[in-house]
């Protein structure tokens, strides 16, 4: 056994100590349960950078105010005043609205592991937009009713798949088409499937549904026209604007690296490649209340919405672990923060190959989630697609992996197709140093539903 399985096992074994058993399922809350009139219910403001602005769903509220506030078609938001704003669904878990100089971001209620409540949102975390004025509010939605009670399915409990990582599922692969190769990896060797799992996205973040991405506009069309055929955040004008490949472990961060490198890649970019900074997904992973640790979490809600609020800190303030753990960061670190944080085509459900190419040809990297199925882990090299429908192999459960994707291309073989270039947090001794092309245009695994993007605010240091 390599010295690196066996790193990764012990990892493992700290793990299955160290993790807390969560509930196993997840709010599943559509588009139009949450379109409506909700009234928020504001708490009192909490004092400037004190750290008790913890919301959650055992905060009591002594309400001080209330607005009434209709979320419409697609992502408008209006205040009992008329002033007009933005909404948007974040996955089927919750949902921000900015209006009126403030920001909402509540999770949707979620009961005895089956139940979701889509008329309410948890206490939740409230703000104006410059980020003061911090308090905690409740949401309870007024019209049209949502049933009340809305059972989600129980998760198959998790199994050990043992094709996962065997010659037998590599040789099939790579006997069932030519456009990628699949090969074994010593690392993989006596890792569980919930370790799988974990690297694959963490149980929580599983979709139970997911948006599709949209139609190319024909405004779309021209800007397409106007891009490369092929770019690489790596190597423009001979320069690499892209932060080290990482090893996430067998802890379910992928969504905390994913936002980590955003915001690096995104700095040197802003910087001229002066400013090169590792982030902490340690510091996520056991202090954001916006995510759940090793169990999962999304980048909208990371690379954005945590980024914003709280900051990133280097990672020697807080280094990685690959466990859940009481909040350690050094509290003296210097904070990182981002803003304009944004699903790609202005609200979830709006994304598409064109509109990711533009983000990332303009303001640089972005991150995404796609569904990892058990041929992906057995990925070396060539242009990703998803080979095995109905096949034995199939039955790992969909996970939502959060990666990176910093460029595109094009292959002539064996057959024309195009992809895009995707940093994973694997190491370097997965895939292409760490790297994999996947299928572009065709939402590969929904990997063009879901991009999300920020912007670093870079400081003078
Ligand atoms: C989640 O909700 C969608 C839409 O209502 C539904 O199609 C899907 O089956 C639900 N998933 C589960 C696991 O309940
Ligand atoms: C950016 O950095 C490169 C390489 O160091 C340098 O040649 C170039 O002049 C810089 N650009 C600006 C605008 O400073």
């Amino acid at each position: 056994m390599s010295g690196l399985a066996k790193l990764l096992i012990n990892v493992a074994a700290v793990i299955l100590l160290t993790v807390s058993v969560q509930a196993d399922t997840l709010a599943n809350c559509t588009y139009e349960d949450i379109r409506g009139t909700w009234v928020f219910e504001l708490g009192p403001s909490h004092k400037e950078g004190s750290k008790d602005w913890e919301c959650t769903s055992t905060t009591q509220i002594s309400v001080q105010y209330k607005v009434k506030i209709t979320l419409d078609y697609p992502d408008i938001a209006i205040d009992e005043f008329g002033n007009k704003g933005f909404w948007t669904l974040i996955y089927n878990q919750g949902f921000e609205v900015v209006v009126g100089g403030s920001k909402y971001f509540g999770f949707s209620v979620f009961k005895d592991k089956t139940v979701s409540i889509c008329s309410k949102a948890n206490p939740g975390w409230a703000h104006d937009v410059l980020g003061h004025d911090r308090r905690c509010f409740q949401g309870q939605k007024q019209s049209p009713a949502v049933k009340f009670m809305k059972k989600t399915g129980r998760d198959s409990s998790l199994r050990f798949e043992p094709s996962i990582n065997s010659e037998e599922m590599v040789a099939s692969i790579n006997k069932a088409q030519k456009s990628w190769t699949a090969t074994t990896y010593p690392q993989f060797q006596g890792l569980t499937h919930d370790d799988f799992v974990r690297m694959a996205g963490g149980k929580r973040s599983r979709m139970l549904s997911r948006p599709r991405s949209v139609p190319i506009t024909e405004k779309q069309d021209s800007v397409r026209g106007t891009l490369p055929s092929s770019f690489d955040w790596r190597k423009v004008n001979g320069q690499n604007y892209v932060s080290p490949v990482r090893n996430q472990a067998a802890c379910g961060s992928c969504y905390a690296f994913a936002s980590m490198a955003m915001a690096e890649s995104r700095l040197q970019i802003l910087t001229n490649n002066t400013q090169k900074h590792v982030f902490a997904p340690q510091d996520i992973v056991e202090c954001s209340p916006y995510s759940q640790g090793c169990d999962g979490g999304f980048p909208y809600l990371i690379g954005g919405k945590y980024a914003e609020d709280f900051g990133l800190v280097e990672e020697k303030c807080n280094p990685y672990k690959g466990h859940d753990g009481k909040c350690s960061t050094e509290s003296s670190c210097a904070r990182n923060y981002v803003t304009d944080y944004k699903y790609i085509g202005g609200y979830y459900g709006a994304c598409n190959e064109v509109a990711m190419m533009e983000a990332i040809y303009n303001r640089g990297p972005v991150a995404v989630g796609f569904m990892v199925y058990g041929d992906f882990m057995s990925y070396k090299s060539g242009v990703y697609h998803h080979v095995f429908e109905n096949h034995p192999f199939e039955p790992f459960e969909l996970t939502n992996h959060a990666v990176l994707v910093v460029g595109w291309g094009e292959v002539t073989s064996p057959s024309p197709d195009r992809y895009w270039i995707v940093k994973n947090s694997w190491g370097t001794g997965w895939g292409m140093d760490g790297y994999f092309w996947i299928r572009r245009g065709s939402d590969e695994c929904g990997i063009e539903s879901m991009a999300v993007e920020a912007t670093p605010i870079f400081r003078f240091n």
